[in-house]
């Protein structure tokens, strides 16, 4: 079986998305990434249906120029808004995020009570909800948006009091419906999992959906026969960033745990 090695391609509104790469990384071994970090316009959480979607669009025109195999979506609040399109638009076949964290969740729920946190923009289109519904349409899901614990993760506050606090604000009335699945619908909150989890208290299976998209990603390479030869050596993960770089290595450095050696300033072109 000859394989392909070209690389896999990862977007996010940012740092986030390592998550998601890290996830990936350690399913898909043999693979090569390219990473694209749009941190000049980071958050899209809080931006416009259509603003996302263009952003979006320009992502992975960028990945597509940079001749990847497949895209992934890592960004919870683009694959909300932009999968249908990019999936129509994109020569490459393009995952998102959120059906993998919904089957996840189907399959975690006891009673059928499943809860999802995201990105106002994310829980604003309801994805999550559809996605859920269309697999079992009598589970009940309650949404809740958490915009504060995108900074908190991002200032490293994964076990601040503060945290706690917002966390125990945000979470109440998901706890209080008795949800016993909660969605992590967003790149940043696995890094503040801990404090989701002890807010929402022990017997809630959290779900991670960038986790989830890794398994995803590993059945549809198989399916296309386009994974990684078996001989193949992954290159170094070619990480770009549009603004910022030296930020972004500081915290990808923390969160990867090992050095960031290639990095570059992306041209994202603006879309049509
Ligand atoms: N990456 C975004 C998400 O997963 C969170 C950060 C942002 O708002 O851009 O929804």
């Amino acid at each position: 079986m000859p394989g392909d090695a070209r690389p896999i391609g990862i977007f996010d509104s940012g740092v986030g998305g390592l998550t998601v790469y890290r996830a990936l990384r350690a399913r898909l071994p043999r693979e090569s990434f390219i990473y694209l970090g749009d941190t000049a316009r980071i958050p899209y959480g809080t931006r416009s249906p259509e603003t996302v979607r263009r952003y979006a669009r320009e992502d992975a025109a960028f990945l597509v120029g940079q001749g990847v195999k497949l895209i992934v979506i890592a960004c919870n609040t683009a694959s909300s808004l932009a999968l249908e399109l990019l999936q129509d638009e994109c020569p490459a076949p393009v995952i998102g995020v959120i059906e993998p964290g919904a089957r996840a969740a189907v399959a975690a729920t006891r009673l059928g009570n499943i809860g999802v946190i995201g990105t106002e923009a994310t829980i604003a289109s309801a994805a999550y909800p559809r996605a859920i519904l269309a697999i079992a349409p009598d589970l009940r899901v309650q949404a809740r948006s958490c915009p504060l614990f995108v900074p908190l993760a991002e200032e490293g506050w994964a076990t601040h009091p503060v945290t706690t606090a917002v966390a125990a604000e945000y979470l109440a009335p998901l706890r209080q419906a008795e949800v016993d699945t909660l969605v992590l619908g967003c790149t940043h909150y696995p890094v503040l999992a801990a404090a989701i989890q002890q807010a929402m208290g022990e017997g809630v299976t959290l779900v991670d959906s960038g986790a989830c998209a890794a398994q995803e990603v590993a059945a549809a390479l198989e399916r296309q026969a386009a994974c990684a030869p078996p001989d193949a050596l992954p290159m170094v993960t070619r990480f770009f960033v549009t603004d910022a770089g030296e930020r972004f290595r500081r915290v990808a450095e923390l969160c990867l745990g090992e050095p960031v050696t290639r990095l570059e300033t992306a041209q994202v072109e603006p879309s049509p």
